[in-house]
Order: structure tokens, then sequence, then C-alpha cells
């Protein structure tokens, strides 16, 4: 098979290649990325020069180059994780979402009918997507397949018309889709804007700890590389036309997680954990700040007998460890954009 992945030099997209070349000798993988801030070709080293793995530098905004790659790769299976991903980006910036989200995934799905034609046996587009195009829960309910779309922020609202395009591709043209739609990501490699990785840094370097209102907000937290065999899974054998919800049925309030963080960095380092819990600030809450998301994983479990292999104590534990034996990563990502954008966001004592 020649598998099209999109977006692999980000978080979850480089995780799915480290996870799938070394297994997959048998298929060829295309990385098409347009290696934007959240990108690091250092998060694809370990296959960098695998015989079945290539790399080309793409935008999926220029419409006439991804017909061009499409056309030539013509994979029998497209990936697509490249997005715009951050939702605090999305209210300071809503229109390079629509570009990236929506254009990006437009140009796409017009590159992969221009390759594929009407001939459509064998291929498959699997579209990587969030849970957050459902919209926001009270204290109690769970989104399933069958909730209503209701997208709150810029970031969800892109995310879903992409959901709605590739759908739409699929009844007009008779395109073969697949949709995950996922719970909040965490793990090695994630671009340290999100919670997870910028409250450890932040511990470490003896920095405030911004808490968004009062903390109350819940997410369903998952780590990346359950995520990553729920794509293989849905991408192997998901019926074609249906939509996967995944999650890790691990609920926990934003300021848990970050008293969870200061126990685990403190375990790993000897800091002291009462002077890492001093450094919680409570900053002003983000606008239409959604107040929970949870997932029902009935669907995938069932079907395909997915289920995550990682507790949130032991991906925890991962994850601080692997942040804090990769400062070189760390370095390098924090380039002059994303001092920018912390900032912009935080005010300048981040910095
Ligand atoms: P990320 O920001 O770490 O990586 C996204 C990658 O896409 C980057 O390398 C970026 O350069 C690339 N990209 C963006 N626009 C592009 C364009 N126009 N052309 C080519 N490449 C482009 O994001 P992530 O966390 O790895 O998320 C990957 C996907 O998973 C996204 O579609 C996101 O909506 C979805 N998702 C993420 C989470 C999460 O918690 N991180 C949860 C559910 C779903
Ligand atoms: P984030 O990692 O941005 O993911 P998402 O917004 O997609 O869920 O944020 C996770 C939660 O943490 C969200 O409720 C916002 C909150 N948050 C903070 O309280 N402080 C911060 O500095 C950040 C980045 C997020």
């Amino acid at each position: 098979m020649r598998i099209l992945v999109t977006g692999g030099a980000g978080f979850i997209g480089s995780a799915f290649l480290q996870h799938q070349v070394p297994r997959r000798a048998d298929h060829t993988f295309l990385n098409v990325d347009r290696l934007g801030y959240a990108s690091n070709l250092r998060n694809l080293a370990p296959v960098a020069d695998a015989s079945n793995y290539g790399f080309q530098r793409l935008d999926l905004c220029d419409a006439d180059a991804a017909v061009a790659c499409v056309t030539a790769f013509n994979p029998d299976l497209v990936v697509h994780f490249a997005a715009e991903s951050h939702v605090d980006r999305s209210i300071s910036g809503p229109r390079a979402f629509v570009d990236a989200n929506v254009t990006g995934t437009l140009n796409l799905l017009e590159a992969c009918r221009a390759a594929w034609g009407d001939e459509f046996e064998g291929k498959r587009f699997h579209h990587i997507s969030t849970d957050e195009v459902f919209g926001a829960l009270g204290p109690t309910g769970v989104f399933t397949e069958a909730t209503a779309y209701d997208p709150r922020s810029p970031y969800s609202a892109s995310k879903a018309s992409s959901d709605h395009l590739v759908r739409a591709y699929g009844h007009t043209y008779g395109l073969p889709f697949v949709i995950t739609n996922c719970s909040n990501n965490y793990g090695p490699r994630q671009f340290p804007e999100k919670l997870i990785p910028l409250m450890i840094l932040n511990c470490l370097e003896g920095k405030p700890l911004p808490v968004y209102g009062e903390g109350a907000q819940i997410r369903d937290w998952l780590y990346v590389d359950d995520h990553v065999r729920a794509i293989e899974l849905v991408a192997a054998r998901g019926r074609l036309g249906e939509t996967y919800l995944v999650g890790g049925g691990h609920e926990v309030a934003n300021l848990a997680i970050v008293h969870s963080i200061c126990e685990e960095v403190a375990s790993q380092t000897g800091l002291d954990v009462t002077n890492l819990q001093n450094q919680i600030e409570y900053v002003t809450d983000r606008p239409g700040h959604d107040f929970r998301y949870a997932i029902d994983a009935t669907k995938i479990k069932g079907e395909l007998g997915w289920s995550p292999q990682e507790s949130f104590e032991s991906g925890l534990r991962k994850t601080v460890a692997w942040y804090l034996a990769e400062r070189e990563w760390v370095d390098e990502v924090r380039s002059g954009e994303y001092r920018a954008w912390i900032e912009q966001q935080y005010g300048k004592d981040q910095q």
C-alpha cells in the first residue's frame, strides 16, 4: 500500500509515523507537511532514513501543488492530520484556521479526486478530527457518533467544516472515507503551547503555571500512542462512510491535571511539590471556554476491539520523563515565533 500522511511533522502525525513505518515495511509512506511553527522534522528522526518513508514539504493551501503531489504519489490510503490545532491561536487569529483546516482539506479532497478519478476501488481517505466539533457538555453526558455538531471556537468550527466537506465528498462523489473524532491527546513531542507540556516546562523553569478561570473545565485525556492505535485500526478495518469516536475515558479538571503534573515533576526531579504548586496563577479565562468534553468510545471498542493501553498515571510519567530528557528538542521548538506567542498570550513574565 501507498500511504499519504499529511501533517506528519506535528505531534500526532509524527507519533503515527514512528509507530507505523517500522511495522509496515511492505507499505510506502509519504509525509507531506508545510513545516509550520508546531512541526519539527526532528520528530521523524527515527524513521527519516527508512527505505519505505519519504518527506515532501507541501502547503495544502496551494491547490495546484496538492494535486501535483497526490497525483504523482497516487496513494491507496490518505491519513489527513494536517491542521492548525490550537484553540487559543484560533481565537486571536481565526483566518489561518479556515485557510489550513477548511481550504487545506478541500484542496486535499480535490487532489484525491484528481488522482483517483472515479476509480475508488481499494482507496480510502481517513480524516482525523476532534471531539470539539460537538460543542461542550455540562457536568453529565457524553458525546457519541450521533451527537449533533455544535462547534463553538474558530478551531472547532473549522474542524467541523472539514468533517462536513469529507462527508459531502463521500455522498456526492462516492469518495470512500472514514472519520475519527478524538479527545485531548498528550505525550512526547507535543508543542509546548498546549496545557500539559506548557505546565511541565514552566514547572521546570520556575515560571507561573497559568490556569484559565478557576481551572474547573474538564477534558477527556488520551495518551497519543493509544490514539495512533485507534487510527491504525480504523484505517485498516473501519467501515467506509462511518465515524468513530476515540477517547481515553479519563476525565480530569484542569486544576487537578496541573496538580498531578506538579507531583510527577517533583517525583522525577526532587523539586519541592509545594513550591511547584505555589507557581499556579489563575489568569483570565479563555473566551467561550468549553466546559467539558467526554467521549463514549463504545463503537470503536465493540467493532474494532480498541481500548486504551496507557493509564493516565503511566502516560503522564512517560511524558514528564520525555520532556526532562529532550531539552534540545524543547530549545529548538522555542523559536522567536514561540516566544512571541507566549508573550502575547501570557505577558512578559513567562519569557
Ligand atoms: P500539530 O499542530 O502538532 O500538527 C499539525 C501539523 O499539520 C503541523 O506539522 C503543521 O505544519 C501541519 N499543517 C498545518 N497546516 C498545514 C497545511 N496547510 N499544509 C500542510 N501541513 C499543514 O497538531 P496535532 O496535535 O498533531 O493534531 C493533528 C490532527 O489531530 C489535527 O487535525 C487536530 O485537529 C487533530 N486532533 C488533535 C488533538 C490533540 O489533542 N492534539 C485531539 C483530537 C484531534
Ligand atoms: P489545550 O491544551 O489548549 O487543549 P483544548 O483547548 O483543545 O482542550 O487546553 C486544555 C485545557 O487547559 C483547556 O480547558 C484550556 C486549559 N488551559 C489552561 O488552563 N491554561 C493554559 O495555559 C492552557 C494552554 C490551557
